[in-house]
Formats: structure tokens, sequence, C-alpha cells
């Protein structure tokens, strides 16, 4: 087993004790191997609509997504809509979250697994890294087939195949960072802070509608599916962040501190701007309005999502036992 590691590196640059950071080495050489036994996705085929189990075939009356979801779920513009409306405005709910784990494994996800196979990420450059890298953009690439299948499903049934949608504010917001940014190692630490946090809160996402017997059904298989990946590879980047952060310098260890809580939020958005442009496509009145009450609505302005593990694993880093680290989890609301 290849576990080397600059210890002493480690040590210097890094509360977290060399003890767990080999602990760290050792659980993601298991990992590497692991790929066959546990991958959920090869083993289901995405199937055509005319190939679904009758069960799974796609049925008009069910709602495609849950009324809990949407951010303006209370407003009396939308509870005093006609039912089919109503309906609509779920689907166009089910393509925008679907839409939005494309974007989380495509632009988030995998430009981190290129970095790591070309070595590009310090502290993450051993044989075991990069399988796992290679893994889970197998992982994530199925991920997108399923879920753009599902997508196109609901699109053709529901006449939704021209539903256009702007950018999501997880990417949107991480792109900005990167911009302000000249240096390629501060890119890299924006797209690696914004891939941990992204892999972390996934499983929380996928579970709001997971387990839920009242959707279409195989919108709820293609969600369920996604979850079991997810969570069988989301130690891997916790993992790899620690091996990472104990070979960063000083100045980037910083900047990662500042880095980590800010992704928290993007994430957490409700994405009032794609919520507006989808209103507007499908014409439902007043729109705008019902859009500006609910974004003065600070309550809904975040999804619930439980951000526990991200404190766990700066805590488990040592950033919030630095100044600037506990300073940027406070203003991100999340440490008081
Ligand atoms: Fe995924
Ligand atoms: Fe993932």
């Amino acid at each position: 087993m290849s576990t080397v590691i600059d210890l002493a590196t480690a040590e210097r640059n890094s509360l977290t004790p060399p003890s767990d950071i080999l602990h760290s080495r050792i659980l993601l050489e298991k990992m590497a191997h692991n790929w066959y036994k546990r991958a959920q996705v090869g083993k289901v085929r995405q199937k055509t609509e005319s190939e679904l189990l009758p069960e799974m075939a796609f049925d008009p009356n069910r709602d495609d997504f849950l009324v809990d979801l949407l951010p303006f779920k209370n407003h009396p513009m939308f509870s005093k809509a006609p039912e089919s409306l109503q309906k609509k405005v779920l689907s166009c709910g089910w393509i925008a979250y679907n839409e939005k784990t494309i974007d989380i494994e495509a632009k988030v996800i995998a430009p981190v697994c290129n970095s790591i196979i070309y070595r590009e990420i310090p502290g993450i450059n051993q044989a075991a890294d990069q399988l796992l890298a290679s893994d889970t953009l197998v992982d994530e690439a199925y991920h997108i087939q399923l879920v753009v299948n599902a997508c196109n499903i609901t699109r053709n049934n529901r006449q939704l195949e021209h539903l256009k949608l702007p950018s999501f504010t997880l990417v949107k917001q991480m792109e900005k960072e990167k911009n302000r940014h000249p240096e390629p190692w501060k890119k890299h630490l924006v797209q690696m802070a914004t891939a941990i946090v992204s892999e972390v809160f996934v499983s929380d996402y996928l579970a709001l509608l997971a387990h839920d017997k009242t959707i279409q059904p195989l919108n709820k298989l293609t969600v369920y599916t996604h979850l079991r990946d997810e969570k069988a590879h989301h130690s891997i980047f916790l993992q790899l962040a620690k091996c990472m952060y104990a070979s960063l310098s000083a100045e980037q260890q910083e900047f990662f501190a500042q880095m980590l809580p800010k992704p928290v939020r993007w994430f957490a958005d409700v994405e009032l701007e794609v919520w507006g442009e989808m209103l507007r496509q499908i014409q439902f009145p007043n729109a705008d309005q019902m859009i500006r009450d609910t974004a003065e609505d600070s309550e809904v302005n975040l999804l619930r999502i439980d951000y526990s593990d991200v404190i766990k694993l700066a805590r488990e880093l040592g950033v919030l036992d630095s100044a600037i680290g506990a300073d940027s989890f406070a203003r991100a609301g999340l440490f008081s």
C-alpha cells in the first residue's frame, strides 16, 4: 500500500495531527478499490420511457415535485392559482432541481476531479487519489445521464421542452469568486472549497425528495438512486480535503479558511432568479410581483440544509482555531 505522505510538511502546516492525515490516506487507499462493488447507478441502466416498468411509467395525475420545496408556497398568488398552473410550476421545480444537480456534477465536481487527475491540487497527488477522482468522474457522469433522462421525460410529458433556465447561484458565485483572483492556486482552492461543500450538501439536497411517496415514482427512484451513490462517495472529498489542507502553505491555508464557508450560502440559495425566469416563461400571472415579495421574506431565502458536517470538517482541519477561519465562518452566519 502506498501511503507515502510528507508528514513533516503536514505537521508544519496544519493543526491536523499527522496521525489523522495518515488515517485519511489509509481510508482513501481502501476507497480507491471499492467502486466496482458499491456503484449503484451502473446497476440501474437508464431506460427509455417505453422500457420503464409499468409502475414507473409517467403518471400525469401525480405531481412532479413537492409544494413544500417551492420558496413561494405560502404566497397567495400561488395558492390561488388554478390547479393546472400549480402543477406546471411543480414540473418547473423538478426540472430546476435536476438542472442544479447537473451544474453541481458538471461545473463543480468534474473540474476538481480533472485537476486531481492532472495532480494540480497540493497534497492530492497519489495514485489512489487519481483512481478515486476518475471513479468519481464516472459516478457523476452516470448521474448526469440519469438526471437528463428524468428531465426529458418530464419536459416531453408536460410540454416544457423549450423551458430555458439561467445559471444557478452556486456556479455563478463560484465563477465570480474565481474571477476576483488572478492566481491559479486561488482559483483551484475556490473550486475545491465549492466542491467539498457541494459533496457534503448534495446528499441532503437529494434527501429532500428521495424518500417521498407522493411524487412521480420515476422521479423518486432517480433521486433515490443518485443519493445512494452520493452517500457511498461523499466521504472521499472530506478525506481529500484533509490531505490537501495539510500540504498548503500558511498563506494558502488562510485563503482556504476564508473560502470554505462561502459555498454554504451559495448552495443553500433558493434561486429566485431561476424561478422568476421559469414563471415568466410559463406565463404565471404577476410572477415578478410574487418573486419580489418572496425575496423580501428572509425566512425563505435559504434552503434549510444541515451544514454541521462543514463545521465538523472546519473544526477537524483547524480552520476554526484560526482567527481568520473563525471570522469567515462567523461572517457567513455559520459560527458564533
Ligand atoms: Fe452525483
Ligand atoms: Fe458526488
